[in-house]
């Protein structure tokens, strides 16, 4: 027995919990010989932009999987779901059917989009918002009389979910290979702005130029009328934090419009305050007809995702005079939805944006700019809440990976999370970290470098 967090006591012991988990909870992303041999890492709890690990406070450098934007254990986003809950702990959105905060909701998304996305529909993962995406584009060029436009284009070391589209779509093999994935006959890939990888020392305007090219060379190729839409994260989050050359986005952008190929910007990552305003899309200038969103839509405090579609998109879904028939059990849920409000409340009425752009963003810049000498990286970068150190330690894939798993472990043992990427490791700050807690991880992260090296 042992007391809890709540401060009573449990009467489960913590051997309880460990043999529960290794006998009957199948993880996501994890290999069950591992599991079964150092057995599970449980958090026992959280506050602010700290982890509860047996008891050692930890800094979370990654917001959880890049999710929990305000931080943990905030209670006006507690005291709305309980709220919620007491109130409609669920509806469904199913023929015409809503609830109060899913309307509140879209009306909020729409303002906070400058009204460049009209309508929205929710869901309630990353993946499940993408995936119907997908089916929107199908279902608009269906209304338009193109239903021959199936295919889709995404970026190599693009991340876009699980299901089975969103990992074709996903452009890192190591998530196709046990499934005999992408669908090619559905899913078409072409390069990433990634300069320090791919852009064989051209400069950045002449990368972008090639990747727009690149892009019209695939266009081409396929048949600009066989194609619905282009998947592009602002900055490719899970695939390396990759943050691309400036002009890209629109340049990508001019192709597709000129072809009438949709752009949707998926934002589930990059949305609700990370590089320093709203969306990405508004921090690069440019134009998507679709967006989605989830993760910081809510902290994740609890699951709610979303597709906003430009107006020119919703004209024309509105001229059916029919069901648009996809939909989930948890549409505009009212506990999410209420969840979703407060959240952003909380960025609004404490200014997150601007404690990003004044305080973390320089402070990380600061410490990238440093990082960048430091002869075993390659290359430092950071946008907003986001960095990445990517590695040039070691010849092969093999040994940079391991490298920067070292870093990633020394980091651990010294109180900071970091997310090891093959040779990248990647951060993704809550927007409510202060100058001085980015300064403690980042001498944190220092420390492992040297650790790593010696
Ligand atoms: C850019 C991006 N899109 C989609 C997803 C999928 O989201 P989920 O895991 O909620 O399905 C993720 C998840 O990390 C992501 O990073």
């Amino acid at each position: 027995m042992a007391e809890n967090q709540a401060g009573t006591v449990d009467t489960i012991s913590a051997a309880d919990y460990l043999s529960a988990d290794i006998k009957h909870h199948l993880h996501p992303v994890t290999n069950p010989q591992t599991l079964e041999h150092d057995g599970p890492t449980f958090i026992d709890g959280a506050e602010g932009i700290h982890l509860d690990i047996h008891g050692q406070k930890i800094i979370d450098g990654v917001s959880g999987l890049g999710c929990v934007n305000i931080g943990y254990g905030n209670e006006k986003l507690c005291q709305a779901a309980y709220a919620e809950m007491k109130q409609l702990s669920y509806s469904h959105c199913f023929v015409g059917v809503s609830n109060q905060k899913a309307a509140l909701l879209s009306r909020k998304l729409a303002e906070l989009t400058n009204h460049d996305f009209e309508k929205f529909f929710f869901a309630s993962t990353g993946s499940d918002a993408n995936e119907s995406a997908v089916k929107l584009a199908y279902y608009y060029w269906r209304l338009k009389g193109q239903s021959q436009r199936k295919i889709l284009l995404a970026r190599e070391y693009a991340y876009h979910g699980n299901t089975v589209i969103t990992t074709a779509l996903t452009g890192i093999p190591h998530y196709h290979f046990q499934f005999e994935l992408p669908l090619n006959h559905l899913v078409q890939h072409v390069g990433a702005p990634y300069a320090y990888r791919c852009g064989n020392g051209l400069s950045p305007e002449d990368f972008v130029r090639k990747l727009a090219a690149d892009l019209e060379a695939k266009i081409t190729e396929i048949g600009a009328d066989k194609i619905a839409a282009f998947f592009v994260e602002p900055i490719q989050g899970a695939g390396g934090m990759i943050m691309p050359p400036i002009g890209y986005l629109q340049a990508v952008q001019e192709v597709c419009n000129r072809h009438e190929i949709l752009v949707i910007a998926d934002e589930v990552v990059t949305g609700f305050g990370k590089t320093g305003s709203m969306f990405a899309y508004q921090h690069y200038g440019f134009k998507p007809d679709m967006i989605t969103m989830a993760k910081g839509i809510t902290s994740t405090y609890f699951p709610l995702s979303s597709v906003g579609v430009s107006k020119k998109v919703a004209d024309v879904l509105a001229t059916a005079n029919e069901e648009f028939v996809h939909g989930f059990t948890n549409c505009g849920h009212p506990v999410g939805a209420a969840v979703a409000l407060a959240n952003i409340e909380v960025i609004e009425e404490n200014h997150l944006l601007d404690n990003v752009n004044n305080n973390i963003a320089p402070a990380l810049a600061r410490w990238m700019e440093k990082f960048a000498k430091n002869a075993v990286v390659g290359e430092a970068r950071s946008v907003g809440v986001l960095a990445a150190l990517d590695f040039c330690r070691g010849d092969s894939e093999e040994e940079l990976t391991a490298f920067c798993e070292r870093v990633g472990n020394e980091a651990l043992g010294r109180g900071l999370i970091a997310r090891p990427m093959g040779p990248v490791l990647g951060m993704t700050f809550p927007l409510i970290t202060t100058a001085e807690q980015i300064e403690e991880s980042m001498k944190i992260l220092e420390a492992a470098i040297n650790a790593a090296v010696a």
